[in-house]
């Protein structure tokens, strides 16, 4: 794989996992911005209020997620890759106390775990498969027992000048379990947008908690975990 600065790889007719969107920055941070965290996240809302935690958001776009988060309580990472979108997402938010950072899957050299919640919306599609192997395994290297993962695929048409890849669900939960994660929720959703053809897949899953030694010592400092539906 030829392996571009930001580490992001070059597949698909050459193309980086970025391709077309610095060109069309603001267009797409108006459409982005158009829907809320809510909405986007509605079913799988449940499974996101852990308590209060680190969480990072990869291929954050203009950060609407990472803000939503960051109003819960949530001190929050946002890794973009795109500059043009990470300096959209600092004007548009920012009072959010978000910590803005340079960096792309699969390698994501610059931040360290452990994470209480990873969100990684509408990126995953974008990798090809040893990228979304090697990513797999750095994602799930970065939650923090009893921290939580969720991830959105889009399915359906390639827009023109974009490096998709058609990733069946299935590909993710047998990757994610033989990674120790657990799947607490799977669905299947119309596209918020009305675009022809596109579907959404979203997965949620969690590591783990550390069992409890018998001092019945403190949580982690990430403090995730232990509520919401599948908390055990
Ligand atoms: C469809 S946008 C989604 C943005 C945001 N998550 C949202 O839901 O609004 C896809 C995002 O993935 C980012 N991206 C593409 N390749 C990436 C990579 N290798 N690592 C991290 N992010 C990547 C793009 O720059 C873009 O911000």
């Amino acid at each position: 794989m030829d392996e571009g600065r930001d580490g992001s790889g070059r597949g698909r007719a050459g193309l980086a996992s970025t391709a077309g969107y610095a060109s069309d920055a603001e267009r797409l941070a108006r459409q982005y911005e158009s829907v809320t965290f809510d909405q986007v996240h509605r079913d799988v809302l449940p499974y996101l209020d852990v308590a209060p935690c680190l969480a990072c958001d990869i291929g954050a776009g203009t950060g609407r997620d990472a803000a939503a988060l960051s109003a819960r309580g949530y001190r929050v990472t946002a890794v973009e890759p795109v500059k043009e979108l990470r300096a959209i997402g600092r004007r548009l938010h920012p009072d959010a106390g978000i910590s803005w950072v340079d960096d792309a899957l699969p390698v994501l050299r610059e931040i360290n775990g452990p994470f209480g919640l990873v969100l990684i919306t509408a990126v995953w599609m974008h990798l090809d498969a040893e990228e979304r192997a090697r990513g797999l395994r750095r994602v799930a290297g970065l939650l923090g027992h009893g921290g939580r993962l969720a991830l959105k695929l889009r399915h359906g048409p390639v827009p023109p000048g974009r490096r998709m890849f058609d990733v069946p669900p299935a590909e993710v939960i047998d990757g994610a379990a033989g990674l120790g994660l657990e799947l607490l929720h799977r669905e299947h959703r119309t596209d918020l947008h009305g675009r022809d053809g596109v579907t959404w897949s979203g997965l949620v899953f969690s590591r783990p908690a550390r069992p409890r030694p018998a001092s019945d010592a403190p949580p982690p400092p990430h403090g995730c975990g232990g509520r919401g539906p599948g908390s055990g």
